[in-house]
């Protein structure tokens, strides 16, 4: 028999990637491009779908190059993805209606507040899981129908389609045959009711927005349709959003199971099995898979919306660092944050505290302060949210946590998984396979198509490389995170009405 292959195309912020795996989880091939991050007002983020499917196609034929495969020895391909980022497109054309709305994007506050109304940020909470925010993607399909000029016609004629970058991408890859999405993407979109796993009446009437326009709601795990192109004949047999297809590429098959992805942002899901939890500490209820026929695992989920992107920031906008890499050797230039806390609050405030009125600050500022301080506070800051979100987590699901699996670009940082684990105090590990998001996209796709036989083959190949455990003192432990939480009611309320107004909302 010859060895079988299965490849995984992960859509993400900053760049797509595809990587190929064979069947004991070994990376055959890499291939990497990032595409354009569009800022045209503060608060504003957006990207153009017609590239990243460009992108798409480019890296899927690197990585089949690179590993010197063709399309035929692939078992199948799993599709992951950034998730809510959203897209409306014409049908008959293939072409974007307007640039994707990315899912850091705040334009949509105010229509937030306006659906929000007397009955409050939760009103659609016990249906979604979710709060009413400008994260999720209701909110900017219905701000697209209205602000793109012919569109809510078109859309009324069904003309157009709507999709996260999951759908787009199968869309793209079956030639236009296949709109569909899966369930844990469909999730985040505030129109899907958890249960039910269907979309909710009720509340695409509440937010004005044609069912035509939406994709059918599968399951993560099953074959959707057949590529053409660059994937000729290879099924499309998984799709999962970024953070869940982590969540599964760390096997955490079961409940408890956690896991925390350092990316443009960071996520820590937490396995709740069967029944979704609600959560009391600002946590979101979210579907975490599910595998064809099978009853679907729901997740609770702190998102931050910012911590990798600080990084970038650093580099390309303020211009401190010429890679990535270099705020590490930064920050180690000196030997503490020199007094300086930084709150990323960029797109406002996500989990634990859901404040879209809060935005950046940095605190703490003296004469000592230089770059590397600076470089410094900046990763402290990802360890100060962790821990917030960590903090949430025990309380709602009243679990202590005692280990904490990580991965993502950001875990190649020593300094920052160190400080994290000293925040938690508690030990943090990172997998063999730091690429989770590709490996549990590839995972699904793989049990589909017969490479792995069931969840405890995948269990088996999950192997830890790295460990770092706390050793901070408790006390200077405890008064980095009082300041850190001093810094974030200052960036609380920043945020005043005339200034929605200047951000053109
Ligand atoms: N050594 C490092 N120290 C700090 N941050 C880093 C380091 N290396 C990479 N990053 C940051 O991590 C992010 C890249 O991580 P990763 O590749 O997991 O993200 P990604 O999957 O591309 O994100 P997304 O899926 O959101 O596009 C970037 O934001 C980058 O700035
Ligand atoms: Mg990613």
């Amino acid at each position: 028999m010859t060895d079988r292959f299965v490849a995984a195309i992960d859509q993400g912020t900053t760049s797509s990637r595809c990587i190929i795996f064979d069947g004991s989880s070994h990376i055959l091939a890499v291939d990497q491009r990032e595409h354009r991050q569009i800022f045209p007002r503060p608060g504003w983020v957006e990207h153009d779908a017609a590239q990243i499917w460009a992108r798409v196609q480019e890296v899927v034929a690197g990585a089949l190059g690179k590993a010197g495969l063709r399309p035929s020895d692939l078992a199948a391909v799993g599709i992951t993805n950034q998730r809510e980022t959203t897209v409306l497109w014409d049908r008959a054309t293939g072409r974007p209606v307007h640039h994707a709305l990315v899912w850091q994007d705040t334009r949509t506050e105010a229509l937030c507040a306006e659906l929000a109304g007397t009955e409050g940020r939760d009103r659609f909470a016990d249906r979604t899981g979710l709060p009413l925010a400008s994260y999720f993607s209701g909110p900017k399909i219905r701000w697209l129908l209205d602000h793109v000029p012919g569109v809510r016609e078109r859309a009324e004629r069904g003309e157009l389609l709507f999709g996260t970058m999951d759908t787009w991408v199968i869309w793209n890859l079956t030639g236009g045959a296949v709109h569909v999405t899966d369930v844990t993407n469909a999730s985040r979109t505030m129109l899907m009711d958890l249960r039910t796993l269907d979309w909710d009446d009720g509340i695409l009437a509440d937010f004005g927005i044609p069912r035509s326009l939406l994709p059918e709601i599968r399951s993560s795990a099953e074959v959707y349709g057949t590529g053409r192109g660059v994937l000729e004949g290879v099924p499309i047999a998984a799709a999962l959003g970024d953070q869940q297809a982590a969540l599964f590429g760390q096997t955490c098959f079961s409940v408890g199971d956690a896991k925390s992805t350092y990316g443009t942002g960071s996520f820590l899901l937490l396995n709740t099995g069967k029944e979704p939890v609600r959560s009391h500490h600002g946590l979101i209820t979210t579907i975490g898979y599910q595998l064809g026929g099978d009853a679907p695992v729901y997740a609770l989920e702190g998102s931050i919306a910012n911590t990798g992107s600080l990084t970038q920031w650093l580099r390309d906008r303020i211009g401190l660092i010429g890679t990535a890499a270099e705020i590490e050797t930064l920050a180690l230039s000196v030997e503490d944050n020199g007094g300086l806390y930084l709150v990323p609050a960029f797109s406002g405030l996500f989990a634990p505290h859901w404040r879209p009125d809060a935005r950046g600050v940095i605190v703490g500022l003296t004469g000592f302060a230089g770059k590397g301080h600076l470089a410094r506070c900046v990763l402290e800051a990802t360890a100060f949210q962790t821990r917030d979100v960590v903090d949430a987590m025990v309380l709602d699901s009243g679990v202590e946590l005692k280990a904490l699996k990580v991965d993502g670009g950001m875990t190649a940082n020593n300094l920052l998984m160190q400080t994290i684990a000293d925040m938690l105090d508690a030990p943090v590990t990172r997998p063999f396979v730091s690429e989770t998001t590709c490996l549990g996209a590839a995972h699904a796709a793989g049990l589909v198509a017969g490479v792995w036989p069931d969840l405890d083959a995948l269990r088996a190949e999950w192997r830890r490389a790295a460990e770092w455990t706390p050793r901070l003192d408790d006390r200077v432990r405890d008064r980095m995170l009082r300041k850190y939480r001093k810094a974030v009611e200052l960036a609380k309320g920043w945020i005043d009405e005339d200034d929605l107004e200047v951000e053109g909302r």
